[in-house]
């Protein structure tokens, strides 16, 4: 049976046409000849934005190799993705903004392109003192600092294959991504600024240290928040160390396809997975695509919200937008320290032109009341976008309207670690964009939604494939390769599954309904459990939903909603007869919920994706034993487990 959608959402918007008119992609026209362009000679297509993207010191040979499910691209070309981030740049703008820091403190620093060479190119021959050669694994375990930017270029320079943790996981994750990795050097700080307080880098690593990673031999430590720095063992200052070095480095020029970067990344069960990306297939990738979707140009203050410790932050604040040579606005610490209104006042005061961040984060500001971004001046917006989760409709109006001053162009852009940069995405000037949707695929790029024979669904729902190989997809999970192919490829034989479920409309867009995991069977109806939520969002007085499944004996899964409201709105059985109306006329009877509970937060990873795995344990009644590393406060479980007793 294939996912039924129940969606209904008519608004179209086209793009502004001021916009349009200045735009990289100008129209529909322009994007479905690039589409058939590059349908019609695929290595013809692919050679021409290589070579357009990239420098490259030895030109390639051979477009590209598939042997499902493995990839090569650019074959025989040698190029280096710190030399295209930063030194191209040098001659004619080397005195322009690369990065705009602001800490959470709102301590600063700018740095030219310049400035950020010198200081990558002095990590970098720190690191080749310590012994790091081509291919060792170097860990980045760092704040939202010029620092994780400087790290991660610093190895890309020498060839080395960086792996950043996210400075919010736990010591014990850290010990097991890095002992995976077969980490050689660990960069970190003494630690960061997160809500007031200090998240303890440097005692995680120590803990993390004592647990055990076989291959650490140096642990590089950078000063950020001056706790006592007594550094022992193993452990070398992060400036003692670069201060001797000289500020220029001549690049390691790697080959098309050496390993660039893993980053681990949760899936619902078992241990994260190693997502491995190599260089030359990527970087074109992060770099077109950052052009066209955001269009880019040089002038634009370019702030996307996510962590380094994300591949969002990977694809999305370091090398795609340096490669395009635009600034970019890193900020340390929490979206509403010190107040409610610390984004809207960063965007003001550094005049940010591009803002790209995700649905909860919108969800959460919609929840804390529009007078907080009214106070500000957001008229240097020209573009948003949202990636992450699918982006209800309602939270999508309100980014518009609210933030966006009904002025700028949305992009919802739909991707994922394994596929390295974005897939399916409007593009600016050119796509008609309808709140909720993300679209339709980038040029070369060939989604499909399939129903369980194996059959393309033209309208409908269904699970999400994507039938063609691309340069930046992943190559494979770190050392088990086994894993890859069972867990991308074996869905369907040769086919890259995505673990999404979609449908597609009549004018072929495709609304993203969550992963598979998230569709439930009611009565004989498959929901994707983002569509309830987002009626549920859509009734008004709601900030956050997330439905899961309950197993039922008549239904066969039973809904249960969880349900955030707004500041001010009170829950009980009024609000509850409210939302089942609501459901029911958005949608129909069957979606309506069968129990909804309240609760003050739904529990998230620390990336923002709401954790139903956990909210259907709870739903069940269940003691979840699932993994909770990423879980990013416990408390809210708690309390919704409270709740039932
Ligand atoms: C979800 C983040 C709907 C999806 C870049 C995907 C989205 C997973 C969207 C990947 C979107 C991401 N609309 N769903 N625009 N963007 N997702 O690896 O389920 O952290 O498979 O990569 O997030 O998450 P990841």
């Amino acid at each position: 049976m294939s996912i039924e959608s129940v969606l209904q959402e008519n608004r179209v918007f086209a793009p502004p046409e001021g916009f349009a008119a200045r735009a990289h992609i100008k129209s529909l026209a322009e994007y479905r000849k690039l589409y058939a362009e590059a349908e019609r000679d695929p290595d013809a297509y692919w050679a021409a934005r290589a070579n357009e993207e990239l420098h490259w010191q030895t030109p390639f040979t051979k477009v590209s190799e598939w042997q499902a499910p493995h990839a090569k691209w650019f074959l025989g070309g040698k190029t280096n993705l710190s030399y295209n981030c930063l030194d191209r740049h040098l001659e004619k703008r080397g005195d322009h903004l690369a990065l705009r820091f602001e800490g959470e403190p709102k301590d600063s620093l700018t740095l030219t392109y310049r400035e950020l060479h010198a200081r990558v190119c002095r990590l970098a021959n720190a690191l080749k003192a310590l012994g790091v050669k081509p291919g060792d694994r170097v860990g980045i375990y760092l704040p939202m600092t010029s620092e994780a930017v400087i790290a991660m270029l610093a190895c890309a320079r020498i060839g080395a294959v960086h792996s950043v943790v996210f400075g919010g996981f736990s010591a014990e994750a850290l010990r097991d991504r890095m002992a995976d990795a077969g980490a050689k050097v660990l960069l970190t700080a003494d630690g960061g600024w997160r809500k007031g307080g200090v998240v303890p880098l440097l005692e995680n690593v120590r803990a993390a240290v004592a647990a055990g990673i076989p291959s650490l031999q140096k642990v590089v430590v950078a000063q950020r928040t001056g706790v006592s720095l007594e550094l022992k063992g193993n452990e070398v200052g992060w400036n003692a160390l670069c201060e001797k070095q000289p500020a220029t480095c001549e690049p390691e020029w790697v080959d098309s396809e050496h390993p660039l970067f893993i980053l681990y990344t949760s899936g619902s069960t078992g241990k994260p997975k190693g997502v491995l990306h190599t260089t030359a297939g990527y970087g074109m990738w992060a770099s077109l695509t950052s052009r066209w979707v955001f269009d880019l140009r040089h002038d634009d203050v370019y702030w996307c919200t996510a962590d380094v410790g994300w591949v969002t932050g990977h694809s999305y604040v370091v090398y795609g937008p340096l490669m395009n040579g635009v600034t970019v606005v890193m900020y340390e610490g929490a979206p509403t320290t010190p107040g409610p209104d610390r984004f809207w006042d960063i965007i003001e005061r550094h005049r940010v032109t591009i803002l790209y961040t995700a649905p909860t984060a919108i969800r959460a500001f919609m929840r804390l009341g529009d007078e907080h971004v009214k106070k500000h001046d957001l008229r240097s917006l020209r573009l948003l976008g949202s990636v992450g989760e699918p982006i209800n409709p309602e939270a999508w109006m309100w980014y518009r309207d609210v933030v966006g001053g009904g002025r700028c162009p949305v992009v919802d852009t739909w991707w994922q670690t394994e596929t390295g940069g974005i897939l399916v995405t409007p593009l600016p000037g050119a796509t008609p964009t309808k709140p909720g949707s993300a679209t339709l695929p980038l040029p070369g790029i060939h989604p499909a939604v399939l129903d369980d024979h194996g059959q393309k669904v033209e309208q409908g729902g269904g699970k999400l494939f994507v039938v063609k190989p691309w340069p930046s997809m992943l190559r494979t999970i770190w050392g088990d390769d086994a894993r890859f192919k069972t867990t991308y490829f074996s869905e369907r034989e040769g086919l890259y599954f995505t673990g999404d479920g979609a449908r597609v409309d009549a004018d072929g867009y495709l609304w993203l309904m969550g992963r598979v995991d998230d569709v439930v069977n009611v009565a004989g109806h498959r929901l994707g459990t983002a569509e309830v939520e987002s009626a549920l969002v859509s009734e008004g007085r709601v900030a956050e939903a997330a439905v899961v499944g309950r197993p039922d004996d008549l239904k066969g899964t039973a809904l249960v909603a969880f349900v955030t409201l707004k500041a001010g709105v009170e829950a009980g059985d009024e609000m509850k007869a409210a939302l089942l109306k609501h459901v029911g006329k958005e949608i129909g009877a069957i979606a309506r919920p069968d129990e909804i509970r309240f609760a003050s937060a739904l529990p998230k990873t620390r990336s923002g994706k709401i954790m139903r795995r956990l909210l259907r344990d709870v739903a069940a009644g269940k003691d979840s034993k699932q993994d909770t590393t990423t879980l990013e406060d416990l408390s809210v479980l708690a309390a919704l487990r409270n709740d039932e007793e």
